[in-house]
């Protein structure tokens, strides 16, 4: 078969490129564990508060500047374990984040911040992130959830120490 040379110079860059980003997943799969970002945590939605991490909602300390952070989601509330629905993390702090819904799908956007996820009835989203400034976050909705949805809101405050 007769191919034209600026073909073949395509297909070994094609190929190249290929082999290249196949060697990049392979080293970051096998060799570094990196895994895709799962929603397979699940839970019965209708048993939610039963369940060990949202028994009681709220901010625990889990470490030396780490927390895990567990929010419960429903029509149009944050159960954030505080009155107020505010919390407080100390700056530097590294928060594993878990959070569920009871009811309907809701967002979990904490602007300002990387975190921002849809929450599912029946699972479990989880994110983890280190809050390096000082500040006041809002954690909001930001998928249409009901007539409350404007209003489903909390506050994360990072405090210096
Ligand atoms: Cu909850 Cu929109």
């Amino acid at each position: 078969m007769n191919m034209h040379k600026y073909e073949k110079i395509w297909l070994y860059c094609g190929a190249t490129t290929l082999l290249f980003f196949l060697i990049v997943v392979g080293v970051s799969a096998f060799y570094m564990g990196n895994k895709p970002p799962s929603c397979a945590v699940t839970l019965d939605p209708d048993r939610v508060t039963e369940h060990t991490l949202f028994k009681e909602p709220g901010l625990k300390q889990v470490g030396d500047n780490e927390y895990q952070l567990n929010i419960v989601a429903s029509a149009f509330n944050y159960d954030v374990g505080t009155d107020d629905k505010v919390v407080e993390i100390p700056k530097g702090a590294t928060v594993h984040i878990s959070a569920t819904t009871e009811d309907v799908i809701h967002g979990f956007e904490l602007a300002g911040t990387n975190v921002n996820m849809m929450l599912e009835p029946g699972y479990i989203s989880t994110y983890t992130n280190t809050f390096k400034n000082a500040g006041t976050y809002t954690l909001v909705c930001n998928e249409y959830c009901g007539v409350g949805h404007h209003i489903m809101a909390a506050t994360i405050e990072v405090i210096e120490e």
